[in-house]
């Protein structure tokens, strides 16, 4: 017996040594001698030799022929040394590297560049030293690269420009010197942050200053861009000295350009009837201008809001009390703001609406949502609805079903506007941070137990939809996490955007939702369907990862599959979200019962999926036990710390 396997993996290792690692055994050899160097501690199975397949063992994924390993992930599995070259590196079919949160030091093994394939490399909160690698910058299809909280050092190179397609440079705390190469070219890159690396020094390149805010660059020697205009003489590089930014001059310029002087002089302009096709003119200009600067969802929150207000003028006060009556009636000659459902307490026409101060709150297929403070300081959230050739009857009678829903988790509808060119949706505003940018932009903390409480009011308001069925709208149509707006004093969730992806099909404009929640049979929205996406969204919640196509320059998963492929008993390690792992303490059970509920909306079958009504009533039950074992432990900890 023992000779044939040593004859076995004589044999292997033979071949290993004419066509390494560009198979499963020289994948499996890779990765013993990885685990031999760094992760002594990895249940992977101890007599495992280079004729056994990988593709089981925790952190390993494989393609769907089992023949090469395309994802090592690993995040804070005790991984202790250096890793050494021959091993990640000979991985070359790797997509996604993940060995965050360890105790890696020395350097990134220089043959890294080897695994072409990689999209994503996530090596922070290690110890890493020494410089990136030059392999680095050959691995054409990285998207994301985070190397945060590590002592790597040297200089930012200007070889980073030959990563077209980068969406994500984290290299904040750590110890980079010298300055950002000026002419530093990165055109998909969406996340970006240099801070704490105190001896960067020089100006914020010229492709950067528009787009990324201020606090990437904090704790450094950056100037210029959003921070303080650079001193001259500009400080000096050690390095080949790339030319240094523009002066601040210019970047000033291109952002006090976005609603000129002439414009707001062209607003006060003309009367009456004239007076609103100038307004409307002059607003779509302003949105249309604004439109380049919020370049995704997944930016909503992460530079600060643009206000602008445009400029204020006078007209007959009775065209203002007549819009004011004109309550669910019909558009005759001039075009009014309609308000369904009763007039709100302090009215508004269409001309405050125009005048308020907007900012961009979200945007997507649907549409562009904007907030718009009014005078007396209230916020109406305006949804700027896409183009769909919708007669004013059907717009009306749509609008007003969707009004006449009202629940705690409904963001209530007010008004609309119709005309041929423009729709505009007029709700209250509920508040910008969608769960989308909460969970992957901001990586807000958010713990097990509040996102269970926003699964709760979510649940509770499309089950409030199904039941209502009201004859225009059966279902929301459009469930993401995009379109769910965390509140905490409100203790929960409000559901945007219901309806509306019907009120568009309506008019016979092909629908395009986001394919990671849409669910397979998907032909047109169904109840089924958004308990479909509803499971999607609660695998988002616990995972923290994003849906296929769900955020902009996150390379998201089909989160359904990848959960099932995981099996129940590596749950823990594997598939929840490392923010609300360290829960699994007090709350671990709730979180496998959500976990395995959202599996079950998720079934590729429609009539195997619950019904939103009985979603609901399982997520309370599971709210309530997540709180009740939360107390139990803070009353554990308070009778400690009081004694
Ligand atoms: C990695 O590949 C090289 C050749 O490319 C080979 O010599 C080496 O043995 C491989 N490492 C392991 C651990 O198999
Ligand atoms: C980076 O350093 C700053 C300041 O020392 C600290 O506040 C922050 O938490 C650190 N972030 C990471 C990701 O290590
Ligand atoms: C930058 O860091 C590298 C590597 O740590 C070092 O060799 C180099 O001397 C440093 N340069 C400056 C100007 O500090
Ligand atoms: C950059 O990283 C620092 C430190 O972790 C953080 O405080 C800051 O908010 C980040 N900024 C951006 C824009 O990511």
């Amino acid at each position: 017996m023992m000779p044939r396997v040593l004859v076995v993996i004589v044999a292997l290792c033979l071949a290993a040594g004419v066509a390494a690692a560009q198979d499963i055994a020289g994948d499996t050899a890779a990765l013993l001698a990885f685990r031999d160097a760094v992760g002594r501690r990895l249940p992977w199975p101890s007599s495992a030799s280079s004729s056994s397949s990988p593709c089981g063992w925790r952190g390993v994924r494989c393609d769907a022929a089992a023949a090469r390993v395309v994802a090592l992930q690993l995040p804070g599995a005790s991984l202790v040394g250096t890793v050494p070259t021959g091993t990640v590196g000979n991985l070359t079919a790797l997509r996604t590297l993940s060995l965050r949160s360890n105790a890696l030091s020395g350097e990134i093994p220089a043959d890294i560049g080897n695994c072409g394939e990689l999209r994503a490399v996530y090596l922070h909160d290690n110890r890493l030293s020494g410089e990136i690698p030059e392999g680095i910058f050959s691995l054409r299809l990285l998207q994301r690269l985070d190397l945060s909280g590590n002592r790597v050092g040297g200089s930012v190179s200007p070889e980073f420009s030959k990563l077209r397609r980068l969406a994500t440079l984290y290299l904040q705390n750590n110890s980079f010197n010298g300055t950002l190469p000026g002419d530093l070219d990165l055109p998909n890159i969406q996340l970006f942050n240099v801070s704490y690396n105190e001896k960067l020094t020089g100006a914020v390149p010229d492709s950067l200053a528009g787009r990324i805010p201020a606090s990437a660059f904090s704790g450094t020697g950056l100037c210029g861009g959003p921070l303080t205009p650079c001193t001259n003489p500009s400080p000096p590089s050690p390095l080949p000295s790339p030319p240094i930014s523009p002066p601040p001059a210019v970047s000033q310029h291109s952002k006090s350009s976005k609603l000129s002087g002439g414009a707001i002089a062209g607003i006060a302009v003309g009367g009456g009837a004239a007076l609103l096709v100038a307004l409307a003119v002059i607003v779509l200009l302003c949105f249309k201008r604004r439109r380049r600067k919020d370049y995704n969802d997944a930016d909503e929150n992460a530079s600060p809001p643009v206000w602008v207000t445009v400029a204020r003028t006078t007209t007959e006060k009775q065209s203002q009390s007549e819009t004011r009556r004109s309550t669910a009636a019909s558009g005759g000659g001039g075009k009014k703001l309609v308000f369904v459902g009763g007039e709100p307490e302090a009215p508004y026409d269409l001309e405050t609406l125009l005048h308020a101060s907007a900012e961009v709150v979200g945007k997507g297929w649907l549409g562009t949502t904007y907030r718009a403070t009014l005078d007396a300081g209230v916020a109406v959230a305006v949804k700027r609805l896409r183009d769909a050739p919708i007669p004013e009857r059907e717009f009306r009678d749509r609008v007003a079903a969707l009004a006449s829903l009202r629940h705690v988790s409904l963001a209530p509808i007010r008004a609309f506007f119709y005309s041929r060119g423009e729709k505009l949706l007029v709700s209250d505003f509920v508040g910008a941070a969608s769960l989308s940018s909460l969970l992957h932009t901001n990586r807000a903390r958010l713990s097990f137990t509040s996102r269970a409480r926003v699964a709760l009011a979510a649940a509770r308001g499309v089950a409030f939809i199904h039941r209502a069925a009201a004859s225009a709208v059966s279902c929301h149509g459009n469930i993401k996490s995009s379109n769910v707006v965390v509140n905490a004093s409100h203790d929960g969730a409000f559901l945007t955007d219901y309806g509306l992806v019907q009120l568009i099909a309506a008019a016979g404009v092909p629908l395009k939702r986001v394919t990671g929640y849409r669910a397979p049979e998907l032909t047109e929205p169904t109840r089924e369907a958004d308990v479909y996406s509803f499971g999607v969204l609660m695998l988002e919640m616990l995972t923290g990862r994003a849906p296929a196509n769900a955020v902009a320059g996150m390379d998201g998963v089909d989160l359904p599959n990848w959960v099932r492929s995981v099996v129940e008993e590596e749950w823990t390690a594997e598939v929840f979200d490392a923010a609300i792992a360290d829960e699994m303490g007090h709350a671990g059970e709730e979180m496998v019962r959500m976990l395995r509920l959202a599996v079950e909306c998720t079934d590729q079958r429609p009539e195997r999926r619950p019904a939103m009504d009985d979603v609901a009533a399982r997520i309370e039950r599971i709210v309530e036990s997540a709180v009740r074992n939360r107390n139990a432990d803070v009353d554990d900890f308070e009778s400690v710390s009081d004694s």
